[in-house]
């Protein structure tokens, strides 16, 4: 076995991390418009409106929506077979309850696929990316609401219809299984607790009513074009037990039951009795109408994509804990750590190809990896991020030997933040993932030049040699 021949090489992003342009093209003020831009280890804070003389990050990110042009032709100069990027709902639907969709946000995506095509590109499209429209968390409570099943069909819908012969490859929500783990899902389905809110059961609800939007979504995507290819999207938790002990094996379990509970149905197409025993851990269950059922067994998808960032360790015992994306996690003494204290497991990336094809059996993608990491200009003007291509190598080694030693089936990989952009969990600007620097700073300074990093002319011949050259 070894690498396709068509292996999917690029790099991903999403619309509120790179785009900017926030009141542009009739855009609507979408969760992430009201979030603040943090420092290093503090979580963003959410406004209920827009302050004055506050930063707020997505309203600039990048500037993507105007370098879109030059940012695709460096991507294509890398020989990026794939680009992964979402498309913000705000553009399409300002409020997200309209019936008629916003022209000019659909003839921008329209502009990005012209780029993409010139250079013989793939798209995938992210439907959902930790993006949607504020008016929907105040006037209909989000997700909590089952209404949003029908505002959301009503934004894919347009979409796939849209670009039917134009995008083939789609990822309906980002990390779905975010919102059954984090305290506050906010990014993942614009929720916070309200107090005394019975979360169990509000998380089941989103949850379901999530996955029934990702299910129809494919129902319909697939009456538009049956060539469509769906992916769901999981954020990995890899996690060791600390100790040889069951008990701590156990809780290696409970860890993983959140992710297997959307892949199940997602994959599967119902909630298997992982998902019920999860019911019964959280003493609830989603409120489900009759017809639900049917809608999840048909609407599940063709591939399994997913985030793979770094491991954990759980235990009955103490353990140091250190940051990890969206939540916590146990430290590893095996591992080194990023500057932002996410602990580097590549072969953590093996495993997890192994669990996932184990279980499920269909074509998987890695659609994020990298190393969020403070990069500095020379003098002379350029980046040498031997760090990050040390890291990228070895997990690239991982997924290889996953293919080639173990026969894991994996269509592509796509590079997290291949371009710099505004970092999901803290807001920072610092904490770059590119083979592209992006001279843009957390005070709001900076030109917005695009400088190629050392890494960029290294990905470049890994894509040239389908990875035989690391
Ligand atoms: C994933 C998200 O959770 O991790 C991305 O899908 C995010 O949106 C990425 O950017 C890295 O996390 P962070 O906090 O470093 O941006």
């Amino acid at each position: 076995m070894s690498l396709r021949k068509d292996f999917l090489w690029g790099g991903a992003t999403a619309a509120n991390q790179v785009e900017g342009g926030w009141q542009e093209g009739g855009k609507g003020i979408s969760i992430i418009d009201i979030e603040r831009g943090s420092v290093h280890g503090v979580k963003r804070v959410i406004d209920q409106e827009i302050l004055p003389d506050v930063f707020y990050p997505s309203h600039s990110a990048t500037d993507f929506y105007h370098h879109y042009k030059e940012d695709i032709a460096l991507f294509a100069e890398m020989g990026f077979k794939v680009y992964r990027f979402s498309i913000a709902w705000t553009r399409i639907f300002p409020n997200g309850d309209e019936t008629e969709p916003n022209e000019e946000g659909l003839a921008f995506y329209d502009r990005v696929l012209d780029e993409l095509e010139k250079y013989n590109i793939e798209p995938l499209v992210t439907i959902h990316h930790y993006e949607m429209p504020y008016h929907l968390v105040k006037k209909y409570g989000s997700w909590r609401n089952r209404e949003l099943v029908d505002f959301a069909l009503r934004y894919a819908k347009v979409i796939l219809r849209r670009y039917q012969h134009r995008v083939k490859y789609w990822l309906t929500f980002n990390e779905i299984n975010n919102a059954l783990t984090n305290p506050r899902p906010w990014h993942q389905a614009g929720i916070i607790y309200a107090e005394g809110e019975d979360q169990a059961q509000t998380k089941l609800n989103v949850m379901h009513h999530q996955l029934l939007a990702s299910a129809l979504t494919i129902i319909e995507g697939r009456k538009i074009n049956p060539e469509f290819q769906f992916g769901c999207m999981l954020l990995y938790p890899k996690t060791y037990a600390q100790t040889c002990n069951p008990e701590d094996q156990l809780m290696v379990r409970e860890k993983m039951l959140p992710l297997y509970y959307c892949a199940d149905v997602q994959v599967r197409g119902y909630y298997s009795n992982t998902c019920t025993a999860y019911w019964d851990r959280n003493h609830s269950q989603p409120v489900m109408k009759p017809l639900d059922e049917n809608i999840l067994r048909q609407g599940t998808v063709d591939f399994i994509s997913f985030s793979y960032y770094f491991s954990s360790v759980v235990g009955t015992g103490p353990i140091e804990q250190t940051d990890g994306n969206m939540s916590k996690a146990g430290v590893n003494p095996y591992l080194k750590a990023t500057d932002w204290g996410w602990q580097i497991d590549p072969l953590g990336l093996r495993l997890a190809l192994n669990d996932l094809y184990d279980r499920y059996q269909i074509p998987l993608f890695i659609v994020e990896n990298g190393l969020g990491a403070r990069d500095e200009v020379t003098a002379e003007g350029t980046i040498e991020d031997d760090y990050r291509i040390s890291y990228l190598k070895e997990h690239i080694q991982a997924m290889k030997d996953a293919v080639e030693k173990d026969g894991v089936d994996v269509i592509g990989y796509t590079s997290w933040g291949c371009i710099d952009l505004v970092s999901a969990g803290t807001g920072e600007l610092r904490k770059r993932y590119g083979f592209i620097y992006v001279d843009q700073h957390d005070d709001g300074t900076g030109t917005q030049a695009r400088l190629k990093k050392q890494s960029f002319y290294w990905y470049q011949n890994v894509i040239k040699t389908n990875g035989e050259e690391l």
